[in-house]
């Protein structure tokens, strides 16, 4: 029996990698003009590492984490997200002892056991990155203008941006009581919102429920039972986030699905990935996570970008593509008989050497079919090698945009292929 891929998990393949290089490369060129330096931690991490940190009663840690024993004591998972490993490592090589702010950012797989559909798979991509050490309101602002370059850059401006704050540690338990009080009157809330009523209140904000939707908006939101700190730290990020004439919309109803999160909490949305995973990207602050996982007091805010998201809404498709296209070669090198192979192994290494990319057949197959493989490769030159071109030391080079060919030397096959791949077919080949 064929063996298949894992459910939510997918391929990505030569003619699709190319734009999510693109995003990578743009993410690492403009996150470092930002003062951030890239960061790579393990994919698995104990366990407990995630329940202290996303939260024991979330959807994550309760029921999407892939987990198993790694031996009788341990419980290891494959990582769901990347916060908790960055704030782990930060602890664990002493980052906090050099009194500084890091900047951190990763690229890299996340693992939740979600029920796949479009924009929501097993294993995805993010792009994270967390400000360590500050809880500055211009940090979180800052994040926001980086991300807003970020996607301007990458010429995509079909988002909204969503704040809100969710108080701190002084003012939030009082209202998850009093909300816990209010939401338990009403008989209508779905059976989740109930169970959720229990572990956490404030998770029934986000439930996707019209009817509970409905009744949430007669709830006064947390957003105005704040405490004096956390009204002065929301209104002075949104202060920063106005002075950089960012266009935002205030969501009182905006929970996060992880649990760590104080004061700031922020998505951009394309209604472009349907009404229930619209999120491209989320995050917020998260002062208290480092204690929580037996760190020194750290104050921290980030984000993390869905990359299958972001390409799915860059390429303008339903689903991530799985059609190959084979990589463009510059020089395809064809050859007649056994010797001319031979020297093409070593032309090819010797082009190679000076940055050209060189195709050839490895199966000796007839000049007819290397060249339709030279058409396959769409190689911008063909090179055939006989005796003749051996023995003189003249090489034949075809382009293959305009059938133009012209005759030069071993010797300048390398810088006439350099000048010529720039050119246009309009220009003489010779
Ligand atoms: P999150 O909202 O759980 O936050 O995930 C961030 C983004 O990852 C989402 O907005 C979405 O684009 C993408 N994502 C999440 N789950 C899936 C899935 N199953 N399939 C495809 N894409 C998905 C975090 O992970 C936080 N660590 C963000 C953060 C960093 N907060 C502070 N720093």
């Amino acid at each position: 029996m064929k063996i298949q891929s894992i459910r939510g998990t997918h391929d990505i393949l030569p003619g699709s990698v190319e734009l999510w290089q693109q995003v990578e490369a743009t993410a690492h060129a403009l996150f470092e003009l930002y003062g951030f330096a890239e960061i790579r931690t393990p994919i698995l991490e104990e366990t407990e590492l995630f329940a202290r940190s996303i939260g024991t009663a979330t959807d994550i840690v309760q029921k999407e984490m892939y987990t198993f024993s790694d031996s009788k004591e341990k419980q290891i998972s494959l990582r769901p997200e990347g916060t908790a490993p960055v704030i782990r490592s930060y602890i664990e090589n002493g980052l906090y002892r050099e009194g500084m702010v890091h900047k951190l950012f990763y690229i890299g797989p996340m693992f939740r056991r979600e029920r796949p559909q479009k924009g929501r798979y097993r294993q995805f991509h993010q792009i994270g990155a967390e400000v360590l050490g500050t809880d500055h309101p211009a940090a979180d602002a800052e994040l926001i203008l980086m991300l807003r370059r970020f996607l301007r850059e990458l010429q995509f401006h079909d988002y909204r941006l969503l704040i809100n704050s969710v108080g701190c540690f002084e003012c939030r338990p009082t209202y998850v009581q009093w909300l816990r009080g209010a939401l338990q009157k009403f008989q209508t809330l779905c059976p989740d919102c109930r169970r959720r009523l229990e572990a956490n209140p404030l998770r029934v904000f986000d439930c996707k429920n019209p009817a509970c939707q409905e009744l949430l908006h007669r709830v006064t939101p947390l957003l105005e039972r704040l405490c004096p700190a956390c009204i002065a730290h929301f209104d002075s990020f949104r202060r920063h986030l106005d002075q950089a004439k960012v266009d935002y919309q205030v969501a009182p109803q905006l929970v996060r699905g992880l649990d760590y999160y104080v004061r700031t909490t922020f998505e951009m949305v394309s209604d472009r990935l349907g009404p229930t995973q619209n999120a491209l990207l989320g995050g917020g602050r998260y002062d208290g996570l480092s204690e929580a996982i037996g760190g020194p007091p750290t104050k921290g805010c980030g984000f993390a970008l869905g990359l299958e998201r972001f390409i799915l809404l860059l390429s303008n498709q339903e689903e991530l593509g799985a059609s190959y296209v084979p990589p463009r070669s510059t020089v395809f090198l064809a050859y007649l008989d056994d010797r001319a192979f031979q020297e093409c192994l070593r032309l090819a290494e010797e082009l190679r050497a000076e940055g050209l990319s060189v195709t050839l057949d490895f199966e000796a197959r007839s000049l007819k079919s290397q060249l339709r493989l030279a058409d396959r490769t769409r190689a911008l030159f063909t090179v055939v090698v006989g005796d003749l071109e051996i023995d003189s030391g003249q090489f034949k080079i075809k382009r293959m945009a305009d059938g133009m060919e012209c005759t030069v030397t071993r010797a300048q096959l390398a810088s006439y292929m350099k000048e010529q791949g720039s050119a246009t077919a309009s220009q003489p080949a010779c």
